[in-house]
């Protein structure tokens, strides 16, 4: 029977399809702030799967400039940028992003999803192709599809695939690549990669969503791990609601990219900039990664990474080749992965099933995440707990087919 709503049969049959193949999504509300201990339905779980890598989305210094900010310049930014919605706070952090990345300039952008969108229909069309990894996050594939450019994805972190692909397609593209996997968390050949683009004479760019406060020498990222800077990477991405524990993105460049993203990336151009508040809590943020407390935070966090890594190796499952706060495990099959997590929500342990197409087709994950603000105990309970949950006992007595799990 048809519903009282007169939702087109298309809608139901498509979100049917997604049941059927226990791919639906849905959001799920938490009753506390962004914390590994968190309440989610009058429940208390200790959640892994946050991207909130170094603590600081709840911390007190960022609520305090985010009061103050908006005490001093409001909650909205009124305009885009470049009517009148560029206030102090902006400039500020622009200038304070630049200045710690080594590179002339910044452009604050609404989220990461809109700067990759707006960076790259401006600087790729018709004659001038991309070539990208296979893995790259979806708002690098759909930023392609809006410059309706030429696209060719390489095989995952794989130089020579890259090559060949440039090499069969028209001078002057983009190459693109993420800088931590962003499901995977390893992380990407990239002083090859710019090397490549040199040769070719290609422009390059790198969306370093996952290790930009995490990595590297005062938390810049995959660029000081890998030697890199303003010249062999002249276009870096990067966003601020992961690490930096706020809200946004920005692309640091030279003038001249700079200027010409000002004028032609249309998701900069035509929407209200991000509000001055947040601007101000991240730069708090931005002070606070590059403190000695800063590198308390990454130095924690690679404990606990550490740590992982050390327990998990004995479990029937394989580790991804990570070292960052993205420790994924890979289940499979869509109906396991839920059902392991679901699991784990027993013992305490919030992590969401990751499935298809996010990742692809028969790779559902645990996208385990870990966190500065998670403490040594709560390693433990993710441990003590995975092991349970993951033994051929437990799997069997669930029903679940542990042949199904990844022991490659
Ligand atoms: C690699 C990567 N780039 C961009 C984004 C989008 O960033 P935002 O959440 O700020 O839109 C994400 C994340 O969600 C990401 O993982």
């Amino acid at each position: 029977m048809k519903p009282a709503s007169n939702t087109p049969d298309w809608v139901l049959a498509a979100l049917e399809e997604r049941r059927q193949q226990d791919l639906m999504r849905r959001t799920i509300t938490l009753d506390s702030p962004q914390i590994p201990h968190t309440q989610i339905q009058s429940q208390d779980y200790t959640a892994f799967c946050s991207n909130d890598y170094l603590g600081l989305a709840n911390h007190p210094k960022l609520i305090k400039a985010l009061n103050d900010t908006a005490q001093a310049y409001g909650v909205g930014g009124g305009s885009s940028h470049l009517v009148c919605g560029h206030l102090a706070p902006h400039q500020a952090l622009e200038e304070a992003l630049a200045d710690w990345l080594g590179y002339e300039r910044v452009m604050l952008f609404s989220t990461g999803y809109m700067a990759n969108l707006g960076v790259i229909s401006a600087l790729a069309d018709k004659n001038r192709p991309i070539v990208q990894d296979k893995l790259n996050h979806a708002s690098l594939i759909d930023g392609a599809l809006l410059a309706q450019a030429q696209l060719r994805r390489y095989l995952h972190g794989d130089v020579e695939s890259a090559q060949k692909l440039i090499a069969r397609s028209a001078p002057g593209g983009l190459l693109i690549t993420d800088g931590v996997f962003s499901m995977d968390g390893d992380i990407a050949p990239l002083a090859e990669l710019s090397q490549l683009a040199n040769q070719h004479d290609w422009m390059f760019m790198v969306d370093d969503a996952h290790g930009l406060g995490c990595l590297g020498e005062n938390g810049r990222g995959c660029l000081a791990l890998e030697g890199l800077d303003a010249t062999s990477l002249p276009i870096l991405v990067g966003t601020l609601g992961k690490a930096f524990g706020t809200a946004g993105a920005f692309v640091a460049t030279s003038n001249d990219y700079a200027d010409y993203l000002t004028q032609f990336a249309r998701p900069y151009v035509y929407t209200t900039a991000m509000s001055p508040a947040i601007a101000g809590a991240t730069l708090a943020s931005l002070q606070l990664i590059q403190s000695a407390e800063g590198q308390e935070r990454r130095d924690r966090l690679a404990r606990h990474i550490t740590y992982f890594r050390q327990r998990v190796q004995s479990l029937p499952v394989t580790l991804m080749p990570s070292n960052t706060a993205i420790q994924p495990i890979v289940i499979g099959d869509s109906k396991a992965a839920i059902a392991i997590s679901e699991q784990l929500k027993v013992l305490g342990i919030w992590c969401t099933a990751i499935r298809p197409p996010t990742v692809p087709v028969g790779s559902a994950r645990l996208r385990i995440t870990l966190s500065a603000a998670h403490s040594d105990e709560d390693l433990v309970l993710l441990c003590d707990s995975l092991e349970k949950v993951l033994t051929a006992k437990l799997l069997n007595a669930k029903c679940l087919n542990p042949k199904r799990l990844n022991t490659k």
